[in-house]
C-alpha cells in the first residue's frame, strides 16, 4: 500500500495482529516532513514497525528516535555502568561480555511480556530497537497487540477493571533480575513503582489498551491480594494469547519500533555462547490515562 503524501514509502502489514514492514526509506538520512507523518500514521496504525536493511550509527538511530519526540535516558542497568555510557540515551541489549563484564542489558535470557519502564510515573510511548548482532537461532522478539487484547475480554473481566490501577514493580527487570540498590520484594501490595490505570487511553488514537506492565509483583489496587491476584492471572492467560502475538525473527540492521501505550513484547532466550547485540532508545512519554467517557458504562 503506499501512503498518500509521499513517494517514498510502502506500508506492508504482515497479515498477524500487528505490526507492518516499512520499505523504501533510509533512516540513516533525514526524513522529509511528508514521509516522516507517513511512518508515524503507520505507527499509530500497525503498532509495530519493521525497517530492514538500515546502516545506522548511534547518533543516526539517535536522530530519528528523535523525529518522534525527546528521549528517555537509559533506564538503571541491571549490570554495567551508566555513567560511562558515551550515548546515555541508548540502552545496549547484549548477552556479550568483554573482559567478563556484561556490556548490556537482558543477557540471553527469555524476557517475559512486559512494555518497557511502566513502573515510572511517566513512561516512554515507543521505543526503538536496532539490531548489530544476531545469533544464528532464538532470540526472537514477540509483540502483542493491547487494543485487540481490550476489546476482546470477557464482559465481566472488563467490568471488573473498570477505573482500577494497577502497581508495576521496579525492582526486576523483564528477564527477572534484581535491578542495582534494590530489595527483593515480598508482598506486591509494598513493591516500588508506579500505579497506572489498567484500561489506558492512547492520546493519540484515542482507543482504550489493556495495559498490564509486567505480571511479577504486580498488583491492583484496593483489592484484597487474593483476589488481585486471581483478576491478574484471568487478564494475563487473556493478554498472552498467540493470536494477539507477532514475532520478529531477526536480521543484522533491522530497526523495530513499538508503541508502548498499545503494546507488550517478550524475548526468547537463546544459546549463551552467540552473540546478540542491540542498541534501543526509548521515546519519553507522558502519565498514562484512562479516558472514562470512551467506556459505556
Ligand atoms: C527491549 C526488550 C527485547 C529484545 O529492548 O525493551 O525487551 O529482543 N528487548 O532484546
Ligand atoms: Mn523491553
Amino acid at each position: 500500500m503506499d501512503v498518500p503524501g509521499s513517494k517514498h514509502i510502502t506500508v506492508i502489514p504482515n497479515g498477524a495482529a500487528l505490526a507492518a514492514d516499512i520499505v523504501g526509506v533510509d533512516l540513516s538520512q533525514p526524513l522529509d516532513a511528508a514521509t516522516f507523518k507517513a511512518v508515524e500514521a503507520a505507527w499509530h496504525q500497525h503498532l509495530v514497525l519493521r525497517f530492514r536493511d538500515q546502516k545506522l550509527d548511534d547518533p543516526a538511530l539517535l536522530a530519528f528516535a528523535r523525529r518522534f519526540g525527546e528521549l528517555d535516558q537509559a533506564p538503571i542497568h541491571a549490570v554495567g555502568d551508566a555513567n560511562e555510557d558515551p550515548y546515555p540515551e541508548i540502552t545496549v541489549m547484549s548477552n556479550i561480555t568483554v573482559n567478563g563484564v556484561s556490556i548490556g542489558n537482558l543477557g540471553h535470557y527469555e524476557a517475559e511480556w512486559h512494555t518497557d519502564m511502566s513502573y515510572n510515573e511517566r513512561c516512554p510511548i515507543g521505543s526503538l530497537l536496532y539490531s548489530l548482532e544476531v545469533p544464528p537461532a532464538g532470540g526472537d522478539t514477540g509483540f502483542s497487540n493491547m487494543y485487540a487484547a481490550f476489546e476482546t475480554l470477557p464482559a465481566e473481566l472488563k467490568r471488573a477493571i473498570i477505573g482500577k490501577s494497577c502497581k508495576h514493580d521496579s525492582s526486576r527487570n523483564s528477564a527477572g533480575e534484581l535491578r542495582k540498590g534494590y530489595k527483593e520484594v515480598t508482598d506486591p501490595r509494598e513493591a516500588p513503582g508506579a500505579l497506572h490505570p489498567i484500561i489506558r487511553t492512547h492520546p493519540v488514537t484515542r482507543r482504550n489498551a489493556l495495559f498490564l506492565g509486567r505480571r511479577r509483583n504486580a498488583y491492583i489496587v484496593g483489592l484484597p491480594l487474593d483476589e488481585s491476584e486471581d483478576l491478574l492471572n484471568r487478564l494475563w492467560a487473556h493478554a498472552s494469547k498467540p493470536e494477539f502475538a507477532w514475532y520478529q525473527k531477526w536480521k543484522v540492521g533491522d530497526l523495530v519500533m513499538w508503541d508502548n501505550r498499545c503494546t507488550m513484547h517478550r524475548r526468547d532466550a537463546f544459546d549463551p555462547s552467540s552473540r546478540r547485540l542491540m542498541h534501543r532508545t526509548q521515546i519519553k512519554g507522558d502519565r498514562p490515562f484512562f479516558d472514562a467517557a470512551s467506556v459505556a458504562a
